[in-house]
């Protein structure tokens, strides 16, 4: 994509997108209109469905959730029941982290665990197609499980890291009472998903599963263009704020500041492949299913290909990965076999599973240690 006259696009995809994200549900004829202008310049957006959770009409977000899983395995979720208010404190805790200078940043580098701090570069999710890693730096914070506790044996479970509390007074509160918010929103979603693949309501609600969930908030700073270690995008070099990839869990809540960035392509064997930006919506998640489910569901539900591109201006967002327990096996669902449609996966562990995912994907941690020596 081409962006030779970057300052006057950004203008018009900003208003564009002001208006879009204001219309699009409704789907008036503004909205028809943004999307054609947008189109016309090359720009195409993807209008998502929108799954309002204090909805008393359950067969009607069943249904659009359905859709939206069979189109493109991304919708907006809105009314989930985080305040607004505590949305924007969560970011503003954020921000203060990654304000810090690199060398206090690097004192909360992530460990084993995949708790903490992860550097810009730090994660390359599409090797083939990018020369660096993501341009991208961020902070993650798991379930929290006291060292002594024998579940931190686990892969995933453990202390996280946390920012000394005379430096970042509150930082820790904020953020464990999101973690813990978001997972009711993740656990609301999963209902109207087992609704939707014909599974009881409270199938993704067992012990084993969302019970007992590997739930990771990711913190994310896209620095662009004018800082120290940012990078505009450019997918004909290779420059990604985040390179394409589809998340590896059940399902992923995405909050984003109001920053244009997160791109689809629904359909990922098509060539040349076809990207559509996702607009942000305020107040709202953006959902995405995981691979995770695409397995468990045989496909029936797939996980969608996405990416960043950062066009100048940094960009915040925050995902939220909700996985099941580590022993979880997950196996082709019943509803989502016959004898015409086999599993074409076999069970796979959760925790198993996981662990490959995040190698293949990060940096070796051995690569920090060798840099400091
Ligand atoms: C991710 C991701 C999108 C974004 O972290 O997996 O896709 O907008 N993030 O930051
Ligand atoms: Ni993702």
């Amino acid at each position: 994509m081409e962006f030779q006259n970057l300052g006057l696009e950004m203008l018009f995809i900003w208003q564009a997108k002001t208006y879009f994200s204001q219309f699009k549900i409704r789907g008036s004829r503004k909205s028809e209109f943004v999307l054609r202008e947008m189109e016309n310049r090359g720009q195409s957006f993807s209008v998502l469905n929108c799954i309002d959770l204090s909805s008393p009409d359950i067969h009607k977000s069943v249904s659009l959730l359905k859709q939206a899983c069979l189109d493109s395995g991304f919708f907006y979720v809105i009314n989930h029941g985080i305040s607004q208010e505590f949305m924007d404190e969560v970011f503003a805790q954020s921000k203060r982290f990654f304000t810090l200078p690199l060398s206090e940043k690097m004192k909360h580098l992530r460990n084993e665990k995949h708790r903490g701090y992860t550097p810009v570069l730090d994660e390359v999710l599409d090797p083939e197609n990018q020369v660096n890693g993501d341009y991208k730096e961020g902070y993650y914070i798991g379930v929290e499980v006291p060292e002594h506790d024998p579940k931190s044996e686990k892969p995933f479970y453990g202390p996280n890291v946390w920012p000394a509390a005379d430096r970042l007074p509150e930082w820790r509160q904020t953020m464990e009472k999101f973690h813990q918010e978001a997972l009711e929103v993740a656990k609301a979603v999963a209902r109207i998903i087992a609704l939707a693949l014909d599974l009881e309501r409270d199938f993704f609600d067992k012990p084993e599963m969302l019970g007992d969930p590997i739930a990771t908030l990711r913190l994310l700073h896209y620095e662009g263009g004018n800082q120290i270690e940012g990078q505009i995008s450019d997918p004909l070099k290779g420059i990604y704020g985040a390179g394409a990839h589809s998340d590896y869990g059940l399902i992923t809540l995405l909050a984003t500041d109001d920053v244009l960035g997160l791109q689809i392509c629904k359909d990922k064997d098509a060539r040349p492949q076809t990207w559509e930006y996702v607009a942000p919506l305020k107040g709202a998640f953006i959902v995405n299913l995981g691979d995770m489910l695409e397995r468990w569901s045989n496909c029936i539900f797939k996980s969608t290909l996405h990416r960043v591109l950062v066009h100048g201006p940094e960009r915040y967002s925050i995902a939220y990965f909700v996985e099941p327990s580590h022993d979880c096996l997950v196996e082709c669902l019943p509803t989502c076999k016959s004898d015409k449609n086999p599993p074409k996966f076999p069970p796979v562990k959760c925790g198993t599973y996981l662990t490959q995912r995040y190698k293949d994907t990060h940096a070796d941690l051995n690569l920090y240690t060798k840099h400091q020596a």
